[in-house]
């Protein structure tokens, strides 16, 4: 049987990785963070020493990019190869270059094939999907379709909530590029037709959590 898909999407910053995380976590469903995937071939591509800005040779990294993710939200780990880069892919260096990486299009065909395979062998009863182009273009059909915003200041600010000065203005300047970058790729902006939108502007974590397990209750 076909796990039911929950697709997630949102602009950066929005908490849709954490949130579906935890909503994954409480239904005993899957977690797949499609973003991590995207991060992880950006840190390929540069751990082979090719320019992320050359799209031909970016394409080039592909074969040899061996992604394993798992989609237990609590031992959740993401390899390349044989290395752990579940931290590396968090660094600000690699926010800084994945959208170059994600715009080509060769890429997103290979890695939406790579999405929609995981989805199919997903042991659970259901998996939660989250990024950019889930609810349009990875899992269009999904029963269950979700935007997941905030106001752009919110989510600045929860995203250097830990930093200070100068790095969490450098953070809010690369969140509002990444997603200008990005924007020309996907609209992730506006809910798709049949897209529930869950605004987490006024919302905390649990709320939040709370609102997206109510709108899967819903199409139950
Ligand atoms: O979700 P996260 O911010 O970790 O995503 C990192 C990057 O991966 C995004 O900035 C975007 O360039 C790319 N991405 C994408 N399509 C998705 C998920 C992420 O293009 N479905």
């Amino acid at each position: 049987v076909f796990p039911l898909v929950v697709a997630v999407d949102g602009p950066a910053g929005s908490g849709k990785s954490s949130v579906s995380k935890e909503v994954a976590r409480r239904l005993g469903f899957g977690f797949l963070d499609t973003g991590a995937a995207y991060r992880a071939l950006a840190w390929h591509v540069e751990a082979s020493g090719v320019d992320t800005d050359d799209a031909a040779s970016v394409v080039s990294c592909l074969p040899s990019f061996a992604y394993r993710i798992g989609t237990d939200p609590a031992g959740y780990a993401v390899h390349v190869g044989e290395v752990d880069v579940t931290t590396a892919i968090r660094d600000p260096e690699i926010s800084a270059v994945v959208s170059r990486v994600a715009r080509v299009p060769e890429v997103r065909t290979h890695l939406i094939e790579l999405f929609r395979s995981i989805i199919a062998e997903e042991p659970t009863a259901g998996i939660v999907v989250e990024g950019r182009d889930i609810t349009t273009v990875v899992a269009p059909d999904a029963p269950v379709r979700i935007l997941l915003t905030a106001s752009e200041d919110v989510r600045i600010a929860r995203r250097s909530a830990e930093l200070v000065g100068d790095s969490a203005q450098a953070a809010g300047e690369q969140l509002h590029r990444r997603d200008e970058a990005d924007s020309k790729v996907v609209d992730f902006m506006t809910a798709a037709d049949g897209v529930t939108t869950v605004d987490s502007t006024e919302l905390d974590f649990d709320q939040t959590v709370d609102a997206v397990i109510g709108v899967i209750r819903a199409t139950q």
